[in-house]
């Protein structure tokens, strides 16, 4: 793997993600350069995207640099039966840094192996979504103002959801206490809970809300994920569980601000979206600052 590749979250140190929060803020007071003049970035999406894709493509076009790519694989030869490994072999060509999207889970890891560019994951399936966490504590950061011993609460799709898998990953450096809340079909998978096992960090399982929301410092909202189910009954059986409303904020802490990688659909009703502890539009936002460090640190740019 090229070392500069982010596929995993665990690929950064406490140290690497210090580093590009800090990177993250230096770009946010001054997010237009020309760092990336001269240099070609492959955006490929094999599975749809709105703030990932357009979010990268904007830090890279107000870092001076050019994207090609596509955004629908089925305009590209894959639809006539090229690999993966062929694909990325051509693309490699091609760019200077591939950032990639993908159904399968692995598949970011496989071509950050055949690429001699770097690799950013920018989501493999239900694996890991490790840029979104980085905007993730980016914002956690300033809203908290710190990012050890929070109290997370991680709501809805804890199974298939990449951006909760990554982010506990991520979070586990910093001691935190977890909270999960999800039905019983979509629990936190039993690899991540060992995990926490291991580096002896608390975390406890709900089904209902109601029971921690008052002890949230952070509130990480997901969407149950259609297209994550094989039996579309499955998912109807629990698509609407949990939904944030307004009036169930009453109570809460100060502090606490709501997080949602993005898009919802049910899961936090429209009336949160005006109450001051609703974070998630200005989250998305922060994606453009965080790609942007991350890019530079993939890279090895010097400002
Ligand atoms: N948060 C996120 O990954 O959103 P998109 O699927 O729109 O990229």
């Amino acid at each position: 793997m090229n070392t500069r590749s982010l596929v995993s979250i665990t690929d950064y140190s406490r140290a690497d993600i210090l580093d590009v929060l800090q990177t993250a803020s230096r770009f946010e007071e001054n997010p237009n350069s020309n760092l990336l003049a001269g240099k070609v970035v492959a955006s490929l999406f094999f599975e749809p995207s709105t703030r990932t894709r357009l979010s990268f493509e904007t830090a890279i076009s107000r870092m001076g640099g050019r994207i090609v790519g596509f955004s629908d694989a089925s305009s590209t030869s894959t639809s006539k039966g090229e690999s993966l490994k062929d694909t990325i072999k051509m693309v490699d060509n091609y760019c200077d840094l591939i950032v990639m999207r993908h159904p399968l889970e692995g598949a970011a890891r496989f071509a950050s192996e055949i690429a001699s560019v770097p690799v950013i994951n920018a989501g493999d399936g239900a694996n890991q979504h490790p840029s979104q966490t980085m905007l993730d504590l980016y914002s956690i950061y300033k809203t908290q103002g710190r990012l050890e011993n929070l109290n997370i609460c991680m709501v809805g799709d804890l199974k298939y959801g990449r951006t909760v898998h990554s982010l506990l990953q991520a979070m586990s450096n910093f001691s935190p206490v977890f909270h999960f809340i999800s039905p019983r079909e979509l629990e936190m998978p039993a690899s991540y809970k060992l995990f926490l096992d291991k580096l002896q960090i608390p975390y406890h399982e709900h089904r209902e809300l109601d029971e921690v929301i008052n002890k949230a410092d952070i509130l990480y909202m997901t969407r149950v994920q259609r297209e994550r189910f094989a039996d579309p009954l499955e998912y109807e059986k629990v698509k609407n569980v949990y939904v944030l409303r307004n009036s169930m904020l009453a109570g809460t802490r100060e502090n606490l601000r709501i997080l949602h990688p993005l898009p919802r659909v049910n899961e936090i009703n429209e009336d949160v979206d005006e109450n001051a502890k609703a974070y998630y539009f200005h989250q998305a936002r922060n994606g453009v600052y965080t790609r942007q460090a991350i890019i530079f640190k993939a890279l090895g740019l010097e400002s």
